[in-house]
Parts: structure tokens; C-alpha cells; sequence
């Protein structure tokens, strides 16, 4: 029996892959994934247990032990509510500094796969079409300028109430794209038969609707 299909989205930080993606799974009646959700997850239960970012074996046990629940756009650590907390600034960083290691990834790759169901998936993160799901029917490489993905950024934040800096905001974006595309373990890469989604001009919709036709186009 064949392996339900995905469609798997990469791109850099703030590129609007999250958007995009579950916009599509939305439209598709497809589950959704948000890969880098389970990176911050272990950041936050990391941080909690205090553990150091460059201990690689800690903490790829915390990332083979988490208790994790996603229940509509709510996600749960232990029966606590983390929604909101595994969004800050400093999850994001701390995140990408410990997703370095080979064993937090290898930790974290059959729970990815449990997400593979009927109908379908759209997964978002770094690796989707490289290493978790390297037979998806359709992979996307979404992204847009380090300074159009700052200014979204900045302006997300903005309407939330917290108080940012736009310079801060690009700098700590372009050390995020750094160590995503230069690290050893399963590095942000455009996957061999990726289509490149360039973002920038593009609205949410345009962007939601081009993914949509190259995905009937790829199951034709
Ligand atoms: O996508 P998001 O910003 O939530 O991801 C947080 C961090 O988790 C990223 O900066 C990246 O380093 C890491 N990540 C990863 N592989 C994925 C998804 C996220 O390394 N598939």
C-alpha cells in the first residue's frame, strides 16, 4: 500500500513557509506539520531542565522523551499550554543552536514521520525534502530577502504588542540562515527537484495558489 503523499516546504527563517504551508494543508484537507515547532519545543524543555545548547547527548534524550500534544493551533509540553512561549526571540535562537546536533535530529525523526497520514501531510521546516520526506510528490523551497523577511517579522511582532527592533531582527536572522545552511547535520538546503517560491513581492494568496497548482500539476 502506498505511503500517503506530502508536500514538503523549506526555506529560511520568517520566509512564510509556516503561513503558506498550513494555508495549503487547510485547503487540501491534508494534516500539517511545523518541523522547527518540535526544535523549540526542545529548546523550552531544555531550558527548563537547564541544560547546556552544546550538550548533544542530553539532548537528543529530551528531544526522544518529549510529552507533546497537538491539539488545534494549541501545543502542549507535559499538559502545559507552551503556545505562546516556544514563539519568542530566544526559543528561536536557542533552537537553531541545539538543532546542530546529529542526535537531537535523530531523535526526532520518527515522531516526524507519525505525522505521514491520510489524506496527506504539508511539512514545513529545513529538511523536509531532504531528509524526512525525500519521496514528497511536490518539495518547495520558499523564500524571500533577508530584509523583506525582517520587515515581516518585525511587523508580526509590532501587531502582537512586543517591541522590536528591525536591525536586531536582521542580524539575528542572517546568524539563524547562517548556521541553518552551514552546519554538518542536515543543513537548509534547495533539495534536488525543488521548485524555488520567491516570496518577496508575492502575496500570502499568490503564494498559497502557486503551491496549490504545481501540486496538480505534480499529481496529474
Ligand atoms: O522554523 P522555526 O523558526 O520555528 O525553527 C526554529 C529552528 O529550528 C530553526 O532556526 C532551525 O535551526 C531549526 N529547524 C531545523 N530543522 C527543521 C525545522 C527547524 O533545524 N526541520
Amino acid at each position: 500500500m502506498s505511503l500517503p503523499p506530502v508536500i514538503a516546504i523549506d526555506g529560511p527563517t520568517a520566509s512564510g513557509k509556516g503561513t503558506v504551508a498550513s494555508l495549503v494543508a487547510d485547503s487540501l484537507g491534508f494534516h500539517y506539520l511545523d518541523s522547527g515547532a518540535l526544535y523549540r519545543l526542545v529548546a523550552l524543555a531544555s531550558e527548563i531542565q537547564g541544560i547546556d545548547v552544546k550538550n548533544g547527548p542530553e539532548l537528543g534524550l529530551i528531544a526522544s522523551k518529549l510529552l507533546i500534544l497537538f491539539k488545534n493551533n494549541q501545543i502542549f509540553l507535559d499538559g502545559k499550554d507552551v503556545t505562546e512561549a516556544i514563539r519568542t526571540e530566544s526559543i528561536g535562537l536557542r533552537a537553531s543552536t541545539l538543532a546542530v546536533h546529529p542526535e537531537v535530529r535523530a531523535a526526532l525523526v520518527d515522531l516526524q514521520h507519525s505525522f505521514r497520514q491520510s489524506p496527506g501531510l504539508v511539512a514545513d521546516g529545513r529538511d523536509m525534502a531532504s531528509v524526512i520526506f525525500p519521496d514528497a510528490v511536490l518539495k518547495v523551497f520558499l523564500t524571500a530577502t533577508a530584509s523583506a523577511r525582517a520587515e515581516r517579522r518585525y511587523k508580526q511582532l509590532i501587531a502582537k504588542g512586543i517591541s522590536a527592533k528591525l536591525s536586531d531582527l536582521l542580524q539575528d536572522l542572517q546568524e539563524r540562515d547562517a548556521r541553518d545552511s552551514s552546519r554538518g547535520a542536515a543543513p537548509l538546503v534547495i533539495a534536488d527537484g525543488a521548485k524555488v517560491l520567491e516570496t518577496s513581492d508575492l502575496s500570502i494568496d499568490q503564494a498559497v495558489s502557486l503551491v496549490l497548482d504545481w501540486y496538480q500539476s505534480a499529481t496529474a
